[in-house]
């Protein structure tokens, strides 16, 4: 990318370590927001920055965020419009209900989380969350927690002028077929799936490895106490303590839930192409 950053008309908001930084080091609030070194980063580009962390700032995702262990950035869309309302809409070309967010308000922002982030996709993709994209799945999630970071566009209203979306490469992202008011409970969807892979973020990087899409097939069912509940008892296979034959019971299970509900993953998985999803 060529283009230089414009000079921003408010500062991007960052959360998790560096924002308790900011606040020791006032004179750094004067200075661009930086990526805290080694740290998975997601800039939100949003009309609606005060949604985030949302409910990425409880339980593990938010003490990781408060380790260090990834960071968030948001850039408030509003903040990059035009003239003295900050428009950042307009009618749809061709005609047609709602409104569509501009090329150039869009590209303001996109140009401003660029700063200090690679060039290069493959280390730092950028991502328009739309319900035309791609599916969000286990391996995207994978390959996003492989990155550096990740810049992610929320759409409102009818979405966003598409040449903005080719002059950058945004790649599209479903979270599922489905329409959703905005982007802003899919990016923190994605932001969940793909934090909780970064090593030390769950605390027992184990639990990554057996659960669901980790081999291609859907978990098997999970029991814990009480042994009997409303005349139920907890399969006795899971309290013999013996580990092989446990095992051997929960992948019999993993197959014939995944067979039953996920015909299409049950095939990748038969034809071999189901593994590490
Ligand atoms: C009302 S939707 C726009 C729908 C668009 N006019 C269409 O028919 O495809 C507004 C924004 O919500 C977000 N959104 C809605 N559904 C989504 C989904 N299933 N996955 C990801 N983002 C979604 C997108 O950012 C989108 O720009």
């Amino acid at each position: 990318m060529t283009d230089t950053p414009d000079t921003p008309p408010e500062k991007p908001k960052s959360h998790g370590r560096l924002k308790v930084q900011l606040a020791a080091q006032p004179r750094d609030l004067m200075e661009e927001p930086r990526v805290v070194k080694g740290a998975w980063t997601a800039k939100i580009i949003t009309l609606f920055p005060e949604a985030f962390p949302g409910i990425l700032g409880l339980s593990l995702t938010g003490k990781a965020l408060d380790f260090g262990l990834w960071q968030l950035q948001t850039l408030d869309l509003r903040t990059f419009g035009d003239g003295k309302h900050r428009n950042v809409d307009d009618t749809p070309a061709g005609g047609g209900a709602g409104m569509v967010l501009r090329a150039d308000v869009v590209h303001r922002a996109l140009r401003m989380a660029a700063l200090n982030t690679p060039p290069d996709r493959a280390r730092w993709p950028i991502v328009y969350l739309s319900p035309r994209g791609k599916p969000f799945d286990q391996a995207t999630a994978r390959r996003f927690a492989g990155c550096e970071g990740l810049t992610m566009l929320c759409g409102r209203f009818e979405g966003v002028d598409q040449r903005v979306l080719d002059h950058w490469g945004i790649e599209e992202i479903s979270l599922g077929d489905f329409v959703l008011t905005g982007g802003e409970l899919p990016a923190q969807a994605v932001i969940d799936a793909t934090v909780r892979l970064i090593p030390g973020v769950l605390g027992n990087h184990a639990s990554t490895e057996d659960e669901s899409f980790s081999d291609g097939l859907l978990e098997h069912p999970q029991y814990t106490r009480p042994a009997v509940w409303e005349g139920r008892e907890i399969p006795s296979v899971l309290t013999s303590g013996n580990h092989a034959v446990v095992a051997k019971w929960r992948r019999a299970e993993a197959e014939a839930l995944t067979a039953d509900r996920r015909p299409d993953l049950w095939a990748a998985h038969q034809a071999g192409k189901g593994v590490k999803r």
